[in-house]
């Protein structure tokens, strides 16, 4: 049986990712896949029984991760997994991981400068139209149908993605569970780039209720080739009733 390749190169800082941050968040990507010899070996525990894919996406996410540490003066620390499967960041940092085929990234802050991250990057053909039924709202599939038909499965892919993005950002700080309905994204692209541009999330009343103090949160998204990444920075922890 063939293996995936297995790189010993670094992960290098992401302009793709960074672009999507205020300034200050460190970016960093591969897009070959890392073995799982490069975890600590707490990290390697959490993919013990992991089939080489599942290891070799993990271990590429850590060692993303590893870089933006040592950009924020953090090193030799093994990222370990909660119980929740999210990363257990390091004290006083927050930041966030992603992977899909051929590309894998990873983002942190410190904590004094934002609450929370989250990012993710899906390849456009992978969010097909049969998954639109699961992952967008009535307005948000409405939205798409004024939409010109080349454009629609990168703006699906899009909105699937800045709601991992917000989950991702917000679970941290909430351990609130919150479907694919409970949001509403809206893709504003910026003026003269259709395919880069500002996201607004709004959560719902039942999502929003006590946990969310503002309407909406803004995040950014980009298509690049075929991937979309987004990402967003939240600035205040939720606020609990
Ligand atoms: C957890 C989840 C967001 C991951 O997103 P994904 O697109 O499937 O996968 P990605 O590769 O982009 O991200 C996986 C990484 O997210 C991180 N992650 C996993 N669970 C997490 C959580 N609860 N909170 C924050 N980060 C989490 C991990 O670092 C994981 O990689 P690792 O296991 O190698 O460490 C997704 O699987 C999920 O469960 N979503 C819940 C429902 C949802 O998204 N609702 C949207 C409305 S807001």
């Amino acid at each position: 049986m063939m293996t995936a390749p297995v790189s010993v190169a670094a992960p290098a800082r992401s302009e793709l990712l960074a672009g999507l941050f205020p300034l200050g968040v460190c970016a960093s990507e591969s897009r070959l896949p890392i073995g799982r010899e490069s975890l600590y070996v707490e990290e390697a525990q959490a993919v013990g029984g992991a089939s080489a894919k599942r290891a070799s996406e993990f271990a590429t996410g850590r060692l993303c991760a590893r870089q933006v540490l040592a950009e924020l003066g953090v090193y030799g620390f093994p990222l370990r997994r909660n119980v929740d499967r999210s990363p257990r960041w390091p004290g006083g940092i927050v930041g966030s991981i992603t992977h899909t085929v051929g590309f894998c990234g990873a983002v942190a802050v410190e904590q004094r400068r934002f609450a929370g991250l989250g990012v993710d990057a899906e390849v456009t053909s992978r969010v097909t139209a049969e998954l639109w039924c699961q992952i967008l709202t009535a307005a948000e599939k409405s939205a798409l149908e004024d939409r010109a038909q080349e454009d629609r499965a990168w703006r699906a892919a899009a909105i699937f993605s800045a709601k991992e993005s917000f989950f991702k950002a917000q679970w941290p700080l909430t351990s609130r569970w919150i479907g694919f309905e409970e949001v509403e994204i809206e893709l504003y692209p910026d003026v003269g780039d259709e395919h880069l541009g500002t996201f607004l999330v709004r959560p719902h009343s039942t999502a929003r209720r006590g946990i969310f103090p503002f309407d909406a949160y803004a995040g950014r998204f980009r298509l690049d080739g075929n991937l979309v990444v987004t990402g967003i920075a939240l600035e205040k922890a939720p606020v609990f009733p």
